[in-house]
């Protein structure tokens, strides 16, 4: 079986999208441990809940971040992760943490990337009145949320619509798109190269994976 590492900051909704995706032999792996660097995560009682060890780590109790991540990395390292799969974790991630996880980092990112990298993606698609948004899954490099995109999900934005209207389509659409893209990774049909993502021997195009 193959092994996943989640690392999460708050509500762990895709947490629990990927859990609900493993008991369902949807993804073929199972989550071995997850991490946050918020004690109040809810994502935390999540993993509780499922019987996966929740581990929290603070910036607070070390030197650097350098510093931090490094424990991070041994602690995640315990668990001998195949793929390490960044679920609402809001912290920059040292270049040594990228380099030491490459080809097998996913983040997702709530926007059409390349779109509104960064923070606060739903105010800006309302501001700038965009009629469509969406959620971006990717391979984390140093850039960031630069990394190749291996899928994207649109959705459209309303009049009217409010942030947590938004919000809430985007993340009905990263709770479909998320295991299924962990799936594909964990079945060997995924890879990064050349700054791309690979699936199925085919190099994707720049907005990731489009059927037609
Ligand atoms: C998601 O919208 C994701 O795109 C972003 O952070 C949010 C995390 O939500 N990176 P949750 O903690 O999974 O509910």
């Amino acid at each position: 079986m193959k092994n996943i590492v989640v690392l999460i900051s708050g509500n762990g909704s895709n947490l629990q999208a990927i859990i609900d995706a493993c008991e369902n032999k949807k993804i073929s792996g199972t989550i071995r441990a997850v991490f946050s660097n918020r004690a109040d995560a809810f994502g935390l009682e999540r993993a509780r809940e499922a019987n996966i060890p929740a581990h929290t780590l603070l910036a607070s109790q070390f030197a650097s971040r350098e510093a931090f991540d490094r424990e991070l990395m041994q602690e995640i390292d315990a668990y001998a992760p195949d793929v390490v799969v960044l679920a609402g974790f809001m912290r920059i991630l040292s270049a040594d943490f990228v380099a030491h996880y490459a080809g097998r980092l996913l983040n997702i990112h709530p926007s059409l990337l390349p779109k509104y990298p960064g923070l606060h993606t739903h105010r800006q698609v309302l501001e700038n009145g965009d009629e469509v948004h969406g959620t971006s899954v990717h391979f984390v490099t140093d850039e960031l949320d630069g990394g190749p995109v291996i899928l994207q999900a649109q959705v459209p934005v309303f009049a009217g619509d409010s942030e947590e209207d938004v919000t809430a389509r985007v993340q009905t659409q990263e709770h479909a798109i998320y295991p299924l893209v962990v799936g594909w990774f964990l079945d060997g049909r995924l890879v990064m190269q050349d700054n791309s993502a690979w699936l199925d021997g085919v190099r994707l195009p720049a907005q990731g994976y489009a059927a037609d």
